[in-house]
């Protein structure tokens, strides 16, 4: 799977990701809405994880490199998630610090967003936002999206308040 934007490639993440993708996840400063940094083997589960949804469900978190450069610059996708008791496709996005800034995770989740209409078929997508997350809202608000409802999620043993955001096509 390949979607290209203006400065982007998505594609799919394979086994040389690993060190990229251990980056981001692993960056302290970036997880703080994810309760603090993964492990290496935390990251290694991400991994295998979208592996088997590109088999499962023919999309998942992909790569997204520059189109240029072919750098690895972080990642956004479709996943189906329990976003407060129903089972929603949501756009995820994670962009590593040093890209923060440039509209690359707007310019991603717009191609995901577009991607899930044409070609998925799909009616609403969604994306799931702790309530501390300014930076992620940002990006949602920037693709269409508006809030549905609020929701509190258990993750990593914490209770984390959410909001809800989805686009309709
Ligand atoms: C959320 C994230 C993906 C945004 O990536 P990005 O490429 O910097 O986003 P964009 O450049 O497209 O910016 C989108 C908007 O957010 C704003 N923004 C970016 N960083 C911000 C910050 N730290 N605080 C507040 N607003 C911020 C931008 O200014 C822009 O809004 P504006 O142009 O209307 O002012 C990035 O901060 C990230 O990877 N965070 C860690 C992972 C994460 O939390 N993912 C989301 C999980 S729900």
């Amino acid at each position: 799977m390949v979607i290209r934007t203006a400065r982007l490639v998505l594609r799919d993440m394979g086994e040389a990701d690993l060190p990229g993708l251990a980056s981001m996840l692993e960056d302290p400063v970036a997880m703080t809405h994810y309760e603090g940094p993964f492990s290496d083997g935390e990251v290694r589960g991400w991994l295998d994880r979208q592996r088997r949804r590109y088999a499962e469900d023919g999309y998942g978190l992909w790569a997204v490199v520059g189109r240029e450069s072919g750098e690895l610059l972080g990642q956004c996708g479709i996943t189906w998630q329990d976003i407060g008791g129903e089972w929603r496709p949501e756009i995820g996005y994670h962009v590593k610090r040093a890209w923060w800034g440039y509209g690359y995770a707007t310019e991603a989740a717009l191609a995901c967003r577009d991607y899930a209409f044409d070609e998925l078929g799909m009616g609403e997508v969604w994306a799931q936002v702790r309530d501390s997350n300014i930076a992620s809202m940002n990006v949602a608000i920037r693709v269409g999206m508006t809030v549905r409802y609020r929701f509190v999620k258990m993750y990593r043993g914490v209770e984390m308040p959410h909001y809800a955001f989805s686009v309709r096509r």
